[in-house]
């Protein structure tokens, strides 16, 4: 089937690193450490990745509409492309990284290490640790060809009003949902504290990577790999009013995860080769040998 997107609406991004990287200087600090700076996120400067970073969410907040996600679940929640050994889907992943980009000298491997291996040294569950390992396989989908807004970027629910806490909230006045009168008010098509559990979020590695482990893992594994993206939430509480009293205990988990995967970077890179029994273990302690993508 042909890409109803131009080549340069599905690859803004030089790397889709460079929205992680974003991040950061949207919240360079913990959120208990962070007093609310939101002025200061606009007036950074860093050339180049500013305008790409800005052109990536101006197409992620345009297309992402309530029926792009029931579309894409449909692609891709049968689990019917492929079939892969979990350490096949590591090696996969790690071709995401272009080699011939200096400034990039994390590989995917790599980020997945930092941060699982920064939750193993405070010495949490070992759940907790795979969660950490595993967190970002669902990128993946961007081997599939997917456009890069529907594979990262913050996540947010679709079927009710887009929060002005989204980042670049501007660019939804393009997305027909904020035209449409069943979803452009507060509550939408959900119902007061309706509970996550029946809201749609909008499509990427997250959701898609919850659903392919949702049996496998323990409850609060699979709400830091569902919402680890969804920012407007965890980051400012700006749709407290569909979060069941589950969720808000569950998203303590979240809160808890966020910082692992944002600020584990360290000065000496995991040993990914000394790591590999350790992690083979944990992995098959915990999952299927063969993954279904
Ligand atoms: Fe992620
Ligand atoms: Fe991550």
């Amino acid at each position: 089937m042909q890409s109803p997107y131009k080549d340069k609406e599905i690859a803004p991004l030089q790397n889709i690193e460079d929205w992680e990287e974003d991040l950061k200087v949207r919240y360079p600090k913990p959120k208990d450490e962070q007093a609310k700076a939101k002025g200061d996120y606009r007036n950074y400067h860093d050339s180049d990745r500013v305008d790409t970073v800005r052109e990536f969410y101006r197409l992620n907040h345009k297309y992402q509409t309530y029926d792009f996600v029931v579309e894409k679940e449909k692609e891709f929640l049968t689990f019917q492309k492929r079939e892969m050994p979990f350490w096949d889907a590591i090696d996969y992943l790690n071709t995401l990284v272009d080699d011939s980009d200096p400034d990039i000298d994390l590989d995917q491997l790599q980020h997945l290490l930092q941060t699982s291996e920064a939750i193993r040294a405070d010495g949490h569950p070992d759940w907790f640790v795979l969660t950490g390992f595993i967190h970002d396989m669902g990128k993946v989908l961007c081997l599939f060809g997917e456009p890069q807004w529907a594979v990262v970027g913050d996540t947010f629910p679709v079927g009710c009003k887009h929060s002005e806490d989204i980042v670049y909230p501007e660019f939804f006045r393009d997305n027909p949902d904020a035209q449409d009168d069943r979803f452009n008010n507060k509550y939408g098509i959900y119902n007061h504290h309706c509970g996550l559990e029946n809201v749609k979020m909008s499509w990427g590695h997250d959701e898609y990577l919850y659903q392919m482990v949702k049996d496998y893992l323990p409850e609060p594994a699979l709400y830091m790999i569902r919402y680890h993206s969804f920012y407007a939430q965890h980051r400012e509480n700006a749709y407290d009013h569909l979060l069941s009293d589950h969720d808000r205990e569950m998203f303590r988990w979240v809160d808890k995860f966020n910082p692992y995967d944002l600020y584990s970077k360290v000065p000496v890179p995991p040993d990914a080769k000394a790591l590999r029994p350790y992690y083979e273990d944990l992995v098959a302690k915990y999952l299927p040998p063969v993954l279904k993508f």
